[in-house]
């Protein structure tokens, strides 16, 4: 047996036996057939001109014609004049039928879901973000479709960012020190090596939070050590200098929902002060406040020691990876040398896109639309739940947190499951080393499901509970 490429357009792969005569039309004959039946070739794929595959093959026209004439004759191939020969509809692999594929049962997920860190993924603005994209490519210079040169991203992105993050945020936001990443996971990731090459070995982090960012923070090296978190946020007082920095959730505390209080923010920033620690602000979802005038960023109080961490995964889609920091001046070359010469981690097309949606002021409606829609289905959960439970941690963010009686969390999150709804308990986030003792409660993300679930999945939480 031996192999033969022909071109003809696509290139025509055929097991050829490449004999002379009466059995090289044969050998020909069956390569296609055999192509055709085990649906190689599929059914409609134009065949080269008898012509054209006699020359590739360097056989004789004729004996090309005449195997297709064949496999014409039999079903396999269609000539029609004008569209050439092409493999028959009805030609589809015999086999295939009685080695149809195996069907395996796939593992459902549970239908509704109120696990936290997604927003409402049909509240993306589909729209808005196409006008914005077809701006940015309209605008885009050509120097835009090459390779990156600046690792802080674009320049046009950094610049609204900075306008965006000290209106709303008040974030002390200068251009130059915005180095876009590809999320708050990429951002901590580049901190996590750069904290390792200052030697610090340790990071406070808050006794309830994601444990994805606790492990790779340990996964570079840097031993984790929790922080007791009340209802006022962590106990930064509690900071030692054994730890290098610390990440802290000051807007919106997660899980717990609570909002760092000033004393504890001003706490935080004297011990960075004292020992040269940083701060690690996660601004995850800062956009969404609705009792009280937006907490500000931690970061205004001091830039110097605090790396503000935002991202696009609440206000707009996970999906995009589109996050950014603001580095003081003093840890912006290790950032990017982390990042590398070159920035290759987002696409400068998004990157403009999400500039002209925030400079068009479209990233302000959108976010002051979901922040009703949040708001209203909030209020509904809190109404749900009068009298059974108590909520807290819902004045911001898409979470809130339910207490449950002592000793049934665990009870409640499988009856949930059997209600056919996900749910995490607020033990899943907690510091394996947390010290104070874990408290029974769910962590309920109502801005996860789509509008149309979200009557069904508020009933499920409803019968879930005790
Ligand atoms: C506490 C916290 N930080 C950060 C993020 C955002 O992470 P990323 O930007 O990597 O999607 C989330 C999203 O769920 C979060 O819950």
């Amino acid at each position: 047996m031996t192999e033969s490429w022909a071109t003809f357009g696509a290139d025509l792969h055929l097991h050829l036996d490449l004999a002379a005569g009466r059995r090289l039309r044969a050998g020909l004959t069956e390569a296609l057939r055999e192509a055709a039946r085990s649906g190689r070739l599929a059914a409609g794929t134009r065949l080269p001109s008898s012509r054209t595959l006699a020359a590739d093959l360097g056989i004789a026209r004729n004996t090309v014609a005449e195997a297709y004439a064949e496999l014409v004759a039999e079903g396999w191939l269609t000539a029609r004049q004008g569209s050439g020969t092409r493999v028959a509809e009805r030609a589809r692999p015999r086999r295939a039928a009685a080695a149809a594929p195996v069907r395996r049962p796939t593992r459902k997920g549970p239908s509704y879901s109120l696990q936290p860190g997604s927003p409402d993924l049909g509240g993306f603005p589909r729209a808005a973000w196409l006008s914005a994209a077809r701006r940015a490519l309209t605008d885009a210079p050509n120097e835009a479709f090459g390779y990156a040169l600046d690792a802080r991203g674009r320049v046009e992105l950094r610049q609204a960012l900075a306008g965006y993050l000290a209106r709303a945020r008040g974030v002390y936001a200068d251009p130059d020190r915005i180095v876009l990443c590809a999320g708050f996971l990429h951002g901590l990731t580049l901190l996590a090596g750069v904290l390792w090459g200052r030697r610090v070995r340790e990071v406070a982090v808050e006794g309830y939070g994601l444990d994805f960012h606790r492990n790779l923070l340990e996964r570079a090296g840097l031993r984790t050590r929790p922080l007791v978190v009340d209802g006022e946020g962590a106990r930064t007082a509690e900071l030692t200098a054994s730890a290098g920095a610390v990440l802290l959730t000051p807007a919106h505390q997660f899980p717990t929902g609570a909002a760092l209080t000033p004393g504890r923010r001003a706490a935080a920033v004297d011990w960075a002060r004292t020992t040269g620690g940083l701060i690690l602000e996660d601004d995850y979802d800062g956009e969404f406040r609705y009792d009280r005038q937006p907490v500000g960023a931690l970061q205004g109080l001091d830039p110097d020691r605090v790396v503000y961490l935002g991202t696009a995964s609440k206000s707009l889609a996970p999906g995009l990876r589109m996050g950014w920091m603001v580095v003081p001046p003093g840890l912006l070359d290790e950032v990017l040398a982390a990042k590398g010469p070159t920035d290759w981690a987002s696409s400068a097309l998004e990157q403009l896109t999400l500039a002209a949606f925030i400079t068009s002021g479209a990233y302000d409606r959108h976010v002051r639309g979901m922040r009703l829609r949040y708001r209203r289905r909030r209020d509904e959960l809190v109404a749900a739940v009068a009298g059974r439970v108590g909520v807290s941690g819902i004045a911001a963010g898409l979470h809130a947190v339910l207490d449950l009686p002592a000793g049934t969390e665990r009870s409640v999150v499988q009856s949930a499951a059997w209600q056919d709804l996900a749910l995490h308990g607020l033990s899943s986030f907690r510091h394996p080393e947390a010290e104070v003792a874990p408290r029974d409660a769910l962590v309920v993300g109502y801005g996860t499901p789509s509008d149309s679930a979200w009557s069904p999945t508020l009933a499920a939480l409803a019968a879930a509970l005790p």
